[in-house]
């Protein structure tokens, strides 16, 4: 099998991935014309989190964590409650700071990029967004509200034209958002809101998205909707980090996997190869030594654990 322990090497992206949906913002350097096949490897580079030991004053949520996000992929980090899976995503959107967190040590960086120790609206102009567990849209603000929030940083004529550009695009994948558009946020549907929120960080047109558990605590319908919203924001070009309990349905979107036990990185490996080994099918899928069980090729339609022991 060629998922394995973390010792292990963690790289092996197989297909090249495909055109960003915008230029990604170009990483700092210094004025002059040379630009060595190093910082161009970087720039192509997607997310990449080195060693990285992050907590909370005494509490330590993540050691020794290291993952690789190509550009044009949709990665998985799997793990029961308590792992370490959101810690994970405010280490690199730099949100820590606002749980009383921090980053003890390692780094994280994106196309070449230092992430690591940048303030949060510097992640979101390097573009990368996060959707936070939780669904936490403005309640009490309207639909068209709540995706204008998302697009605050929008300024002069070229900002109001990306925004609008970007409206268009969010409700072209939510038309449900169109229809609400005058609507409290806070009388949407579980999956309805999980889309506006989806929604608004694609108002500021991400060229990486983090999404937390989207498809936490929603009827089977509505979480295959999201599923297939995922797959078609990563169509169009968006690269996805994506932190899910639902193990078989992360594991048919993702290209590549992770899982998070205690804070460390036990398992990783090709989504397919994870999804057929033996130790994830019985712990993570729910699916016991029988060999008359289906194998790697459908996990959506194998039962999804809502939640599993962490
Ligand atoms: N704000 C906080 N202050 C102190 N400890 C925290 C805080 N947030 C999380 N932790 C702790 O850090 C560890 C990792 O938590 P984290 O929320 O990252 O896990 P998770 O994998 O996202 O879990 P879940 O699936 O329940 O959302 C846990 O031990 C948790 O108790
Ligand atoms: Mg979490």
């Amino acid at each position: 099998m060629e998922a394995r322990r973390q010792e292990a090497r963690t790289d092996a992206h197989d297909s090249p991935p495909p055109a960003e949906p915008r230029d990604p913002p170009e990483p700092a350097r210094p004025a002059g014309p040379v630009r060595t096949a190093e910082a161009a490897e970087a720039a192509e580079a997607g997310l990449v989190v080195r060693d990285l030991a992050a907590g909370y004053g005494p509490v330590t949520a993540l050691r020794g964590v290291s993952l690789e996000v190509p550009r044009g992929s949709v990665v998985a980090v799997l793990g029961g409650n308590g792992a370490g899976k959101s810690t994970l995503l405010r280490a690199v959107s730099g949100t820590l700071r606002f749980h009383r967190g921090g980053i003890a040590a390692g780094e994280v960086s994106f196309g070449g990029r230092r992430l690591s120790g940048a303030d949060p609206s510097a992640v979101v102009a390097c573009g990368v967004v996060q959707v936070p567990e939780g669904r936490r849209i403005f309640a009490r603000m309207t639909v068209a509200e709540n995706l204008r929030a998302g697009a605050l940083g929008a300024r002069g004529a070229r900002g109001r034209r990306a925004a609008a550009e970007a409206r268009d695009r969010v409700l072209t994948l939510f038309p449900v958002l169109a229809e609400r558009a005058r609507q409290r946020a806070g009388l949407l549907s579980g999956g309805e809101q999980q889309m506006l929120a989806i929604g608004r960080a694609l108002m500021a047109r991400p060229v990486m998205l983090l999404l937390d558990e989207p498809t936490l605590g929603l009827a089977p319908m509505a979480a295959a909707r999201i599923a297939d919203t995922v797959r078609e924001i990563n169509a169009q070009g968006t690269t996805v980090l994506l932190v899910e309990q639902n193990a078989a349905m992360a594991l048919s979107l993702a290209r590549h996997a992770y899982v998070l036990e205690v804070g460390e990185v036990a398992l990783s490996g090709p989504a397919a190869e994870l999804a057929a080994s033996d130790e994830v099918r019985r712990r993570y899928l729910g699916i016991g030594d029988d060999p008359a069980a289906p194998a790697g090729g459908a996990p959506a339609t194998r039962p999804a654990l809502a939640r599993w022991p962490g």
